[in-house]
């Protein structure tokens, strides 16, 4: 395969608001083969970035309007990795290793400037730059046949969740992840840790339902020795345990009102106190919340404080349930057979086409954690060919003979696509009827029709069953 990329010339930018130094660099690297183009201070480089986009940056920190460390700053916020070298003062160490280790540079050069120091540094980070560019083109591929981390699917659906993953996963944005049981939102919030600029730092989660409450404050914020009974020794929380990484707040909604106000504070400072502490730790922390419970009904229950919505809901990916996206189901069934033989030393070739007509036909309110659990006792069972139904639990998909189930929450009526009108009528009758407590007057009223048609309606539905 020709990779035109590899023979395009890297692009250099260089910043610097002193004129002679700036033309003197950019023409020095021009002549080793660079395709270069200049910037007199950190504004103007924001405004050339993006048209130019650049491999390596080349930028000096005392610049008027904008300095190079507030460049940085930016840069790393919008996501962007721009390999950087710094240009910093003779023997100001210190200054060097900040914008490494802080900023996220590349690394820095000395001035005055050593042509072949220079040279060979900007061929290392152009390495580097390539080799991200090419990481990132092949995940682009991967997502494209339907796979993005461990996530696996080719539906419309889950194109868009890997859309929005790409978008989200680079800034250091907060990402609320929503979806039922099992729709796979701590693996989504995985890839956003992997595909982000935070991939070489710390994941931790912390699931605030398997808590109880006494614990959980320790477990986010720690706490020094004796802050509490039991708290015999000192101990760091989540939000230190993810410096410069990612923390997953999974189930958010079943944290205790008082936790999720401290939370908040947490947020807004970028500090944290341990529990009988003194003094506050600084939090470089990217966070990302799940919860399986409908946000409005959170909200309005106060399961979910508002002000922490709106603090962690920056973005919102949320997830399909699986009878949403029934043509994942092959593709689905191979990548968990493939990863279930291997924690079964099992030899499981695949399913016979009357499994997945089962598959198709059953509504899955587990989802794909229900579809794997399916799977494992199968593979369990067979141990190797070809899985055929007699593999499946006993029972499996009796639910089916009724196509439209009633949705996790109270007062609502899911509809699988392929539903017929009449059975999406049937449903929404029957629903309505039970809120209504069987109340016939009520339930006419609620839908819109007269009792008499309602009547009718149940008239048929009894005869359906009946014959
Ligand atoms: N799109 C997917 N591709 C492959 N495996 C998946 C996918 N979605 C979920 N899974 C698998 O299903 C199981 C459940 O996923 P996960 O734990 O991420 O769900 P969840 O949404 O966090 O559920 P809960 O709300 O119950 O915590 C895991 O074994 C996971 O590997
Ligand atoms: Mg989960």
């Amino acid at each position: 395969m020709v990779d035109s990329a590899a023979s395009a010339p890297i692009r250099v930018l260089v910043v610097d608001d002193e004129e002679n130094q700036r033309r003197g660099l950019a023409s020095m690297i021009a002549v080793w083969g660079f395709q270069t183009e200049t910037a007199a201070d950190g504004q103007e480089a924001l405004e050339k970035l993006p048209d130019f986009n650049p491999h390596v940056m080349i930028t000096d920190l005392m610049m008027p309007r904008l300095d190079g460390f507030e460049l940085l700053r930016r840069l790393g916020a919008q996501g962007n990795r721009v390999a950087t070298i710094v240009l910093t003062a003779f023997g100001n160490i210190e200054t060097a290793i900040a914008t490494v280790h802080d900023l996220g540079a590349f690394w820095f050069m000395e001035k005055p400037i050593k042509a072949d120091v220079l040279r060979a540094l900007l061929g290392r980070a152009a390495a580097q730059s390539r080799m991200a560019e090419e990481t990132e083109r092949l995940q682009r591929q991967l997502s494209y046949r339907g796979v993005l981390g461990d996530l696996v699917g080719s539906s419309q659906p889950m194109q868009e969740v890997y859309s929005l993953i790409r978008q989200v996963a680079p800034s250091k944005a907060a990402v609320l992840i929503t979806g039922e049981s099992g729709t796979g939102k701590e693996l989504v919030a995985r890839a956003l840790h992997q595909l982000g600029a935070r991939s070489g730092g710390p994941f931790v989660a912390i699931n605030c339902a398997a808590l109880p409450e006494t614990l959980i404050e320790s477990e986010l914020f720690g706490h020094e020795k004796a802050a509490f009974t039991g708290a015999v020794e000192r101990r760091a929380g989540c939000f230190e345990l993810a410096q410069r990484g990612t923390l997953l707040l999974d189930e958010i909604a079943e944290m205790p009102a008082s936790t999720q106000a401290k939370l908040l504070r947490v947020l807004e400072d970028s500090r944290v106190r341990r529990l009988g502490g003194k003094s506050e730790i600084e939090v470089d922390v990217r966070l990302v919340a799940a919860t399986n419970r409908p946000v409005p009904e959170a909200l309005e229950s106060g399961r979910l404080r508002g002000d922490l919505y709106y603090r962690l809901n920056v973005f919102q990916i949320a997830l399909p349930p699986l009878r949403n996206r029934l043509e994942d189901l092959p593709q689905l069934t191979e990548a968990l057979l493939t990863d279930l033989n291997r924690k079964h030393n099992t030899r499981v070739a695949g399913a016979e086409d009357a499994v997945l007509d089962r598959f198709r036909r059953y509504s899955w309110p587990g989802n794909v954690r229900e579809l794997r659990n399916v799977l494992e006792r199968a593979v369990v069972l067979a141990g190797e060919g070809v899985l055929s139904t007699g593999y499946l639990p006993p029972g499996f998909g009796d639910s089916v003979a009724l196509p439209v189930t009633a949705a996790a929450g109270p007062g609502a009526v899911t509809l699988p696509v392929g539903t017929k009108v009449s059975e999406a009528e049937k449903a929404l009758i029957l629903s309505t009827l039970a809120h209504a407590g069987n109340n016939r007057t009520r339930a006419a009223e609620i839908l819109g029709i007269s009792l008499k048609t309602l009547f009718n309606k149940l008239k048929e539905y009894n005869s359906e069953t009946d014959s």
